[in-house]
């Protein structure tokens, strides 16, 4: 991985992982294409690119929901994907998932109690009124009431439905949640409840969020450090902060023109990058870097060699020739 850290801080490193879906005649759909990262203990690491980029795909496949195709995923420096079916139970203890849909992630005919005792009845973690105790407090945790438990998801509203959603993660008390979109089916008003939330839960619990949204607006306030994706391949990581102020990737600079900005005189100056031409088919990537067909500053090299993610600063990384 071309990314140093110390070992000690990571909860998962990730090397080389793809997932490629077969397509029929011999063809695959590269979801994931040869993508390294690592995720430290504690922290938000927020997952950026546009519809079909594979970010769903990576997050399944850190939840073990995915088989990869090639590459490793190491979670406390043990790799994920030699486990056995013994450690794979274990894992899904350890390592949870929330759904951007709270509508379609919530069995309807099951009471919110049973919803969030689940994962406590397959793991035999416990009975009776214990079981109903964390059941209890996983309702108060995310700002629900015990009076909820015997209540069906359809009474209500999306807010809250996450809200379950997210009760339900906590029950088995992980380590690791991959939060696919959880804000992005809401109502604005709503969505900055539950980010809200996500953030005091992790505080609490010593939680590691991967946050997924194709947004980069709505990652930049929960992500420490953010990783920005294109076609299967990682484009751009660094720290948020540094990556709002000082975006390197022509495609970051491209998604964060499209973003509106608060101050209209600005607004009015600043010049917008148009994304021309439509995402390639992930079957059939380009040679050569994957954004060189819409990107405004390719040269001849871009379309034969695909850059590597390389450190260009402390911690800032960038897969693109310009950086040669
Ligand atoms: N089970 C599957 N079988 C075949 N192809 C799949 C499967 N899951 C995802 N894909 C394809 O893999 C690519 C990546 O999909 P993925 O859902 O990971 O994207 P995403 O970045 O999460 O997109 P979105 O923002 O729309 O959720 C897409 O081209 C998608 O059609
Ligand atoms: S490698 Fe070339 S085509 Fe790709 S982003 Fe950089 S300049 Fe653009
Ligand atoms: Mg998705």
């Amino acid at each position: 991985m071309a990314q140093t850290t110390n070992q000690q801080d990571n909860l998962l490193e990730v090397s080389h992982l793809k997932k490629y879906f077969p397509v029929g005649g011999h063809q695959y759909l590269k979801a994931v294409d040869d993508v390294s990262f690592f995720i430290r203990r504690g922290e938000t690491f927020g997952l950026v690119g546009e519809s079909g980029c594979g970010k769903s795909t990576i997050g399944r496949t850190l939840v073990k929901l995915y088989e990869p195709t090639d590459g490793s995923i190491l979670f406390n420096g043990e790799d994920i994907t030699k486990f056995d079916r013994k450690q794979c139970k274990q894992y899904a203890r350890e390592a949870q998932m929330i759904f951007q849909d709270p509508y379609a992630s919530l069995d309807p005919r099951m009471t919110v109690g049973d919803i969030i005792g689940e994962g406590i009845d397959i793991h035999g973690i416990c009975s009776g009124m214990e079981r109903q105790k964390i059941i209890y407090d996983c309702l108060e945790k995310v700002g629900l009431s015990k009076e909820h438990a015997s209540r069906f998801p359809h009474e209500f509203s999306g807010g809250q439905r996450q809200r379950i959603g997210i009760a339900r993660s906590l029950a088995i008390n992980p380590k690791f949640i991959v939060c696919d979109e959880p804000i992005s089916a809401l109502d604005v008003s709503i969505q900055a409840q539950v980010v809200n939330l996500l953030t005091d839960l992790q505080q609490e619990m010593g939680l590691t969020y991967l946050f997924i949204a194709h947004d980069l607006s709505m990652v930049k306030n929960i992500s420490d450090r953010v990783c920005v994706m294109y076609l299967g391949s990682v484009m751009e990581l660094a720290d948020s902060m540094e990556l709002y102020r000082d975006p390197q990737h022509p495609y970051t600079k491209a998604l964060f023109s499209a973003i509106p900005v608060a101050d209209p005189d600005y607004e009015a100056e600043r010049r917008r990058i148009v994304l021309e031409g439509d995402v390639p088919s992930p079957v059939n990537p380009p040679a050569g870097c994957k954004f060189c067909g819409r990107c405004q500053m390719a040269k001849p090299i871009c379309h034969e060699q695909a850059p590597q993610l390389k450190e260009i600063s402390s911690g800032h990384y960038c897969a693109c020739h310009l950086f040669d």
